[in-house]
């Protein structure tokens, strides 16, 4: 049966100093969920944690989910399966294909199965479950990216991890948080914890047609919380995955200046936005930020091939 994991690992807050925060008075401490685990990495176990408790209470051995040959998701729930001995079985998009996320997967004794992309795409239909439920009875289903409101009351902790640190940033208080959103699960996550009392921007990865707002109120609604104070900022830069020379260029000299690792579909996106919204004064002078490093950089070795 899956166990009970009580791991809750150390995240440092550490503060970023660059030429374009120091110029518009902005102070930014950066939360390094990157730093967690060498394998876990990122948002992702945080996501992961409210639906293994789930899978413990109600008697499972071991969860199965969904993702690209890239996921960062299923690379953090295969890499925790491996880590705290439960099973763990990976839907996957598309068509057979070897990526150094699936070599990975496969590694720490994740099951693939491909869907092809029509199979995929039913992910959200009523029926969509129950034969892999009938296939794997003792496995507990997690919705594509650990998303659902378990994964935002997973990420509700991060709130008190920042709170606990403000000294190490040298600080006494903060006044927002900024950080890349693809399904708005962990957004939801930091306004929940905030209960209204801090402002969340959400960068967003995919495009405004992807529906991460209705994504974040459905989580709110089922949470029973009536703040809403976050922002989406559109940071797609032309759609998922879509990457060009400038955000490269941006990231190279991002990580020269500052020794933080970035990877070019969430994290170098939200903030190179971050650098936009400072240098168009949407964030005032004096304001300071936590900005969260999701991870997702075991993801990069899959882009680096592709470009
Ligand atoms: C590295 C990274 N950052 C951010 C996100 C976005 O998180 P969320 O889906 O909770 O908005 C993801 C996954 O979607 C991710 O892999």
């Amino acid at each position: 049966m899956l166990p009970l994991i009580d791991w809750r690992p150390h995240a440092p807050l550490q503060r970023l100093h660059t030429d374009w925060l120091e110029r518009a008075g902005v102070e930014v401490a950066v939360l390094r969920l990157d730093l967690i685990d060498p394998l876990i990495s990122g948002n992702k176990w945080f996501k992961l944690t409210e639906h293994l408790l789930a899978a413990h209470t109600a008697g499972a051995h071991g969860l199965i989910s969904l993702g690209g040959a890239h996921s960062n998701h299923l690379h953090a729930l295969a890499a925790a399966g491996k880590r705290f001995g439960f099973a763990t079985v990976g839907l996957l998009r598309g068509h057979p294909q070897q990526t150094p996320t699936t070599l990975d997967l496969e590694r720490y004794g994740m099951q693939l199965h491909w869907l092809g992309f029509g199979g995929y795409r039913a992910r959200h239909e009523p029926g969509f479950w129950a034969p892999w439920q009938a296939l794997y009875p003792l496995l507990h289903p997690v919705p594509e990216g650990g998303g659902g409101l378990p994964g935002a009351l997973g990420c509700m902790p991060l709130v008190s991890k920042v709170r606990e640190q403000l000294m190490d940033a040298g600080w006494d208080d903060y006044d927002g948080w900024w950080l890349a959103a693809g399904t708005g699960t962990t957004l939801a996550g930091l306004v929940l914890g905030e209960g209204g009392a801090r402002q969340v921007y959400g960068a967003l990865a995919v495009p405004d047609d992807h529906g991460v707002a209705p994504q974040v109120e459905a989580i709110l609604q089922a949470a029973g919380c009536l703040e809403r104070n976050f922002e989406l900022i559109d940071a797609s830069r032309g759609g998922f995955a879509r990457v060009d020379e400038t955000l490269l260029g941006f990231i190279q000299d991002s990580e020269a200046a500052t020794g933080v690792p970035l990877e070019p579909l969430y994290t170098g996106k939200a903030l190179m936005a971050l650098r936009q919204a400072v240098e168009a004064g949407l964030i005032g002078r004096g304001k300071r930020l936590v900005f969260v490093h999701t991870g997702g950089l075991q993801g990069r070795r899959g882009f680096a091939v592709q470009a």
